[in-house]
């Protein structure tokens, strides 16, 4: 598993794109049926079923996920005080997370078009609590 994840982290290392137009807020306007595809194949080793922090990726992290249900969001990318916001989500997605503080665990995923961000971003919105 360890040899996965550091090829995960090699494969995404050539990163720091913006996240395109996807503006502040939170009312991604993607799918979340299309992102909750993408993220089963994609993100739920690591963040696991229904975003809860557990996926058998991130079993042995000393820092694990938070679980998306709660929304206890950590980064504020665009320093507007809001964490979370949809841009927020949208740059930890493309950019990982070590580009805003966070921890490398969390790759950039610079193959994910502007419309993947956002269907995942409404896919982690539908799990989380109603607005
Ligand atoms: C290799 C394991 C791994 C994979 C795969 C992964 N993540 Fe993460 N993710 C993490 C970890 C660990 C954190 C916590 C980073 C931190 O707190 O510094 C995280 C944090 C995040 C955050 C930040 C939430 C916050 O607290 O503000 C978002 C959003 C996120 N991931 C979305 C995704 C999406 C969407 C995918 C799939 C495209 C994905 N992740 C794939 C490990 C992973």
């Amino acid at each position: 598993m360890k040899r996965l994840i550091a090829l995960l982290v090699i494969l995404c290392a050539d990163s720091a794109i913006a996240a395109g137009n996807i503006s502040s807020g939170n009312n991604a306007a993607g799918s979340s049926d299309a992102g909750k595809i993408l993220f089963a194949s994609v993100c739920q080793s690591c963040h696991g079923q229904d975003g809860a922090g557990d996926g058998p990726g991130a079993a042995e992290f000393v820092l694990r996920p938070r679980p998306f249900s709660q929304a206890a969001f950590k980064f504020d990318t665009d320093s507007d005080w809001e964490k979370g916001s949809d841009l927020d989500l949208a740059n930890v997605i493309k950019n990982g997370a070590a580009a805003y503080g966070g921890s490398a665990l969390m790759p950039s995923w610079p193959a994910l078009t502007d419309e993947n961000v956002l269907d995942l971003v409404a896919y982690i919105r539908s799990v989380g609590p109603p607005p």
